[in-house]
């Protein structure tokens, strides 16, 4: 393996970032820009693209696109490509989130099913589409890296949210094979699974999670968008080059014990 400079892991590496105007998109375009690389952040909201690829300066390129439009990816790809030369990372991060939408996101018997075909059309077709779109202009670079955001609402049941955790589930398979296919051919294709993170939208949207949750969390504080941005850098640069096809949890020992005891201590 070549020498890795640590402050620089990912100079000359060019990446996309779906996602990117969001609370773990932005703080991950931030780390890919300290360590050298390059980034188009791609969101829906072209407001927020922008503002976060203002702080970033040349380094980086703001792209609006739908995650469950097909030809929008497409064209989000050849975009960056044609604007920064190629492609070596992909992070597949873009879900639907909004409360508008999720709060729709329920049951098996209750859920729209028109909620859950755009809910997997965004957060599981997307990623397969940039995964299409994004693997033969890695192929021509020697290879790339590619990290699709998964949650701990993949790896268990829940009360609300099957739309949301099917998708999750569906993306750590969908990594498995993409890491499969093409590890041959110098890609690399991982999941990584967080718990809850602490990002603006999360603060709003759930305003009393950190006591509703805190007390399962074996490292006693909540995740961070710059946790998670630590985890895409390394999955993004040769340093995790012999890491593929896995799901990484980072959530702070949520789901590595019986949430009915740490409830059941709790009230004593
Ligand atoms: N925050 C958490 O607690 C948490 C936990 C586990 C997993 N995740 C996952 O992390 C990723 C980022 O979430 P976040 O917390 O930063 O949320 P966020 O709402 O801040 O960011 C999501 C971004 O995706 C964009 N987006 C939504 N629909 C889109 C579409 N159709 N096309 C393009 N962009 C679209 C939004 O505009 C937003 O900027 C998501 O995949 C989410 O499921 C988050």
């Amino acid at each position: 393996m070549k020498p890795i400079n640590l402050n620089q892991r990912l100079a000359g590496k060019v990446a996309i970032i779906t996602g990117g105007g969001g609370g773990i998109g932005s703080a991950v375009a931030r780390r890919i820009v300290a360590e050298g690389g390059r980034v188009a952040i791609a969101d829906i909201v072209l407001d927020s693209a922008t503002e976060v690829a203002a702080e970033l300066g040349d380094a980086a390129l703001a792209v609006q696109f739908d995650a469950g439009d097909p030809a929008s990816i497409e064209a989000l790809i050849e975009r960056t490509v044609e604007h920064f030369g190629g492609l070596d990372i992909l992070h597949n991060n873009a879900a639907i989130t909004t409360p508008e939408i999720q709060k729709y996101d329920t049951t098996a018997v209750d859920i729209p099913l028109e909620v859950w075909k755009r809910i997997l059309d965004v957060n599981l077709t997307g990623y397969l589409v940039g995964c299409k779109y994004a693997i033969p202009h890695m192929i021509a670079r020697g290879g790339g890296s590619i990290i699709n955001t998964a949650s701990n609402s993949g790896i268990v049941g829940d009360l609300g949210r099957i739309g949301y955790g099917t998708s999750k589930a569906g993306i750590i398979n969908l990594s498995k094979h993409v890491a499969t296919q093409y590890g041959r051919q110098g890609i690399r294709c991982n999941a990584i699974a967080p718990g809850i993170v602490l990002t603006e939208a999360t603060k709003k949207s759930v305003p009393h999670i950190a006591e509703s949750f805190g007390k399962h969390l074996a490292l006693n504080r909540m995740g961070t968008p710059e946790d998670i941005a630590a985890l895409v850098a390394y999955l993004s640069a040769d340093e995790s080059s012999y890491i593929t096809g896995q799901c990484i949890s980072i959530e702070g020992g949520s789901l590595i014990h019986q949430p009915h005891f740490a409830d059941y201590m709790g009230d004593q």
